[in-house]
């Protein structure tokens, strides 16, 4: 039986990040004004190794976990990330995905695959290199990330995602090019509300494009109809092209939050353990890991914090909230 929290969430994902550092800079996560070249990342020491990772991933497959996601950062820029593919592959009843910036996964994609991935979810802003160097600051040209997807699905890493956070004035302008451009792909093209993770972002309500008006934009040209969730605790709403051109995904984390069913557990890169994406404060299980607890003694303090969770930050969101200081995005992965 999978454990629940104080309102009854049963546990279902985990989200890894396998590293702080990324090569790209966007403005809604790594702010280049405050994650520039005197940054200091964590030291290879303080990562997690991927022996305790893949321990506190057996203990949590134990405790009803389903499946894993690796984040980042960027989790294509820890060495060897495939070698804790195939050892987290190896666990029974868990599926493995990912989600990277895309910029070393033509490389990288039938290596992943091999080693034991299931699916990959690429984060794409804009399709004209202007505006994707506007939101991601980096030179990087487009074709890079398209290239990489292109090896992803060559690779089998399907269904394919890709993920769109749409900025009022920014990239607002590339949401029916971007669904044209996929329509008809087989990929699944979502769209994310602009959130107020971490404390550097510099959010602003007035630039948050909401599902309602990207949804009524996409309809406007090419017609949809809302789908039934996959399963309890999806982030995304589901829609289809009525003309049979595929399914397209909102996430409505700001104006139709979804903290009711959320059934996600974070690690950042050190091992502390989050129970909402919003979290000011981690549980350090690092410190657990390193002075030589149990599985047992990991699996019951896990259970605990689990148990007592009450996380509700996107419901419960106010301006308050809002500039309480936050855990940053590239430090638990989204
Ligand atoms: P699948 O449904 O398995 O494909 O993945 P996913 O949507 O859970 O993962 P992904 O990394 O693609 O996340 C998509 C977006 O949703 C990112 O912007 C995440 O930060 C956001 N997101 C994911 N989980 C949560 C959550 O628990 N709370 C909030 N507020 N946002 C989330
Ligand atoms: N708001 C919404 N989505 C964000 N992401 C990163 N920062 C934000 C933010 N402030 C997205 C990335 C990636 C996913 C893991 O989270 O683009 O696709
Ligand atoms: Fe890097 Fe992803 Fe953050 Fe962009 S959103 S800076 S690609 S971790
Ligand atoms: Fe879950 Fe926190 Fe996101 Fe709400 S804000 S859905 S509790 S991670």
């Amino acid at each position: 039986m999978p454990i629940t929290d104080s309102y009854q969430r049963p546990l279902h994902d985990l989200r890894i990040s396998v590293t702080d550092r990324c090569n790209f800079r966007c403005a809604y996560c790594m702010p280049k004004e405050v994650f520039g070249r005197d940054h200091i990342f964590l030291p290879k020491d303080d990562l997690l190794t991927f022996e305790e990772i893949t321990r506190l991933a057996r203990i949590l497959a134990n405790l009803g976990v389903r499946k894993i996601r690796l984040t980042g950062g960027e989790p294509l820029l820890r060495r060897e990330v495939e070698a804790l593919i195939e050892m987290l592959a190896a666990l029974p009843n868990i599926e493995i995905a990912m989600t990277t910036n895309g910029t070393l996964l033509a490389r990288k994609a039938q290596i992943l695959k091999n080693a034991g991935l299931h699916r990959i979810t690429v984060s794409l802003d804009a399709l004209d290199n202007a505006t994707f160097k506007q939101m991601n600051d980096v030179n990087v040209p487009v074709q890079t990330v398209l290239d990489g997807i292109t090896a992803a699905e060559e690779a089998g890493l399907t269904p394919l995602k890709i993920n769109m956070v749409v900025k009022r004035g920014v990239n607002n302008k590339d949401i029916l090019p971007m669904a044209r451009y996929f329509h008809g792909s087989g990929h699944i093209l979502r769209f994310i509300e602009f959130m107020d993770v971490g404390s550097t972002n510099g959010w602003r309500m007035d630039q948050v494009v909401s599902a309602k008006e990207i949804a009524e934009t996409i309809n406007s040209q090419m017609p949809i109809e809302l789908l039934e969730a996959n399963y309890r605790g999806e982030v995304a709403n589901r829609w289809r092209y009525t003309d049979g051109g595929g399914e397209i995904g909102i996430i409505a984390s700001v104006t139709q939050p979804f903290c009711g069913n959320c059934t996600r557990l974070r690690f950042s890169a050190k091992g502390e353990l989050f129970t909402c994406l919003f979290g000011t404060r981690g549980h350090d299980l690092r410190a657990l890991l390193r002075d030589g607890a149990s599985d047992n003694e990991l699996h019951q303090h896990i259970a605990t914090i689990w148990q007592a969770r009450t996380d509700n930050y996107s419901e419960a969101r106010s301006t308050a909230t809002s500039n309480l200081p936050k855990v940053e995005m590239s430090y638990i992965g989204g």
